[in-house]
C-alpha cells in the first residue's frame, strides 16, 4: 500500500538535519548497525532504545516515510540514531569496507515484475555491496511475508556465498535482536506467516 503523500514532509526534511550525515561523514561511520528501507521508522526507534550502545543508521528513499520517521526522532532525541533520506544504492556506495556489524532489511519492496527486479534490496548488486561493508562476522538479516520474494532472495544469498545461520517460514517475532514493523503488524493482522533469515558471510 502507498503511503498518502504529505507536503509537510519537505521543508520538515529540509529544516532538520540534525540526524543527517555528509557523505564524508558516511565514509568514515565505523561499528554501526544499517537499516535501509526504514519506512516509517518504528524499528529502528525501538532497537535504539533496546540497544542504547549501538549506533544505528536508518535510511529510507520515500519523502513522505522519511519525514514521517525524522519528526519521531527529532521528538525523542535518540543519542544513537543517524538517519538518511536517500536511496539505499546511493548510500552503501560510501560506506567503508567491513565496517557494520549488521544489516536490517524489513519488508523490502517485493518488485514482482522480472524487469524490475534489480531494484529488489537482495538483488546481487545489492548483496556485493553488503559483502564488502559488513564486518566479516557481521549479518544481514531480512524478514518479510512475500513469499517470492523470499524464495528469490534464498537464492541470491546462495549465488552471493551468504551462509545461512538461521532461517523459518513462520517466524514469531521472539528474537532479541528484533522489532515489530508497520508491515509486520499488518502482516500478522492479515494471517500472512513471517519468513525470516540471519545470514553471515
Ligand atoms: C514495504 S515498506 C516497509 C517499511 C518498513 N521497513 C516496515 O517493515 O514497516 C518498504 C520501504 O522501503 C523503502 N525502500 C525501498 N527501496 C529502497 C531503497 N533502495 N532505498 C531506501 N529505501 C527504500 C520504501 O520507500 C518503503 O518505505
Amino acid at each position: 500500500m502507498r503511503t498518502k503523500f504529505k507536503a509537510w514532509t519537505i521543508p520538515y526534511l529540509e529544516e532538520h538535519q540534525e540526524y543527517s550525515l555528509t557523505d564524508e561523514e558516511l565514509s568514515s561511520l565505523d561499528d554501526f548497525y544499517l537499516e535501509i528501507g526504514s519506512g516509517k521508522g518504528d524499528f529502528i526507534i525501538q532497537m535504539s532504545e533496546k540497544f542504547p550502545d549501538r549506533l544505528f543508521l536508518g535510511v529510507e528513499k520515500n519523502v513522505t516515510c522519511a519525514g514521517i520517521t525524522l519528526k519521531k526522532i527529532v521528538e525523542k532525541e535518540p543519542q544513537n540514531v543517524k538517519f538518511l533520506f536517500k536511496d539505499g544504492a546511493e548510500v552503501v556506495r560510501f560506506i567503508k569496507d567491513h565496517s557494520i556489524n549488521k544489516i536490517y532489511l524489513n519488508f523490502s519492496d517485493p518488485w514482482p515484475k522480472k524487469r524490475h527486479s534489480k531494484r529488489r534490496l537482495t538483488s546481487v548488486n545489492f548483496l556485493e555491496e553488503y559483502k564488502r561493508i559488513l564486518k566479516p562476522n557481521g549479518n544481514l538479516v531480512f524478514k518479510t511475508d512475500d513469499i517470492d520474494l523470499f524464495t528469490f532472495s534464498l537464492e541470491m544469498f546462495a549465488e552471493a556465498g551468504f551462509k545461512v545461520i538461521s532461517s523459518t517460514y513462520d517466524y514469531d517475532g521472539s528474537d532479541n535482536d528484533d522489532a515489530i514493523t508497520e508491515y509486520q503488524i499488518k502482516a500478522v493482522n492479515k494471517g500472512v506467516s513471517i519468513k525470516r533469515v540471519v545470514l553471515g558471510l
